[in-house]
């Protein structure tokens, strides 16, 4: 299980790196608010806004919306603030699976986020909680199949006992079955993206800078000679340093169907 502790020493070592390696939490982000059939929203909250990515798309397409945005991670919001001054929106450091969210909210939306959670299901209760009758809640996550070419080639290389965090994040199924019988309107869908790096070193160093790495390699660290053998077994089983990123997206309405 991954501490928070540890989520927070991941996201606040390198808040200063995050925005030039969120390639993917960028793609994520745009996808998520891609449908034009969204609907309008006055009162909204961003949950686990890091760098204020997708705060900041939130206030472009609801001009006159008010924003609350929440992360535990204060360097995060620290550099959120300085980011979004002007845009009148309400940045605060918490932890948003307690403790009261403020609203209620006609949405609440977050973006590649909800797999830090330590409960789920409670904390998709607990936001729930904080919307109106018919209010939204709109998040990407990703998935168990993020990094399954890392986690394949170090078992290959390293043994069965290293492993990637990722590997525990819950499944679509999992996001469903915890919404279901909570909401009137569901949708779980789920896309991979796979990208390619120039090599080992490069993906190693985005998973670390975009605060992926969760529990990092079992808590491991790699020498030269296991860089060397891991990266000779990805050419060989893959051709190229690539990595899949499962991006679950979800919209549930609250209220009936
Ligand atoms: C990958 S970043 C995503 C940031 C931003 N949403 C984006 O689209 O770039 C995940 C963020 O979730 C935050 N986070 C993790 N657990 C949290 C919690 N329990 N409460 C609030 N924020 C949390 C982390 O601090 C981090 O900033």
């Amino acid at each position: 299980m991954i501490t928070k502790a540890t989520i927070q020493h991941n996201f606040s070592r390198h808040a200063t790196r995050y925005d030039g390696y969120c390639r993917i939490q960028e793609w994520a982000a745009t996808e998520l608010l891609r449908d034009p059939s969204l609907g309008s929203f006055s009162r909204i909250l961003d949950v686990g806004c890091g760098t204020g990515n997708l705060t900041q798309r939130l206030r472009e397409r609801y001009p006159s919306a008010h924003i609350e945005a929440i992360d535990l991670c204060p360097n995060m919001v620290a550099l959120a603030r300085r980011k979004s001054l002007g845009l009148d929106i309400d940045f605060q450091v918490g932890d948003a699976e307690i403790g009261d969210l403020g609203g209620p909210y006609d949405l609440i939306a977050s973006n590649a986020a909800f797999q830090w959670f330590r409960d789920l299901e409670q904390t998709i209760k607990h936001c729930l909680s904080h919307l109106e009758a018919r209010g939204v809640l709109l998040f990407s996550m990703f998935g168990p199949a993020t990094y399954r070419e890392l986690a394949t080639t170090l078992t290959a290389v390293l043994g069965e006992e290293v492993t990637v965090s990722a590997a525990a994040f819950a499944d679509g199924e999992r996001v469903a079955a915890c919404l279901q019988a909570r909401v009137g309107h569901l949708q779980v869908r789920q896309e991979t993206v796979t990208h390619s790096y120039p090599s080992l070193m490069a993906l190693l160093k985005t998973i670390k800078y975009s605060g992926t790495q969760g529990q990092g390699l079992s808590g491991r660290a790699l020498n030269r000679q296991e860089i060397q053998a891991l990266e000779c077994h990805y050419h060989e089983r893959y051709g190229a340093i690539v990595a899949t990123y499962q991006i679950l997206y979800c919209l549930a309405r609250r209220g009936p169907a």
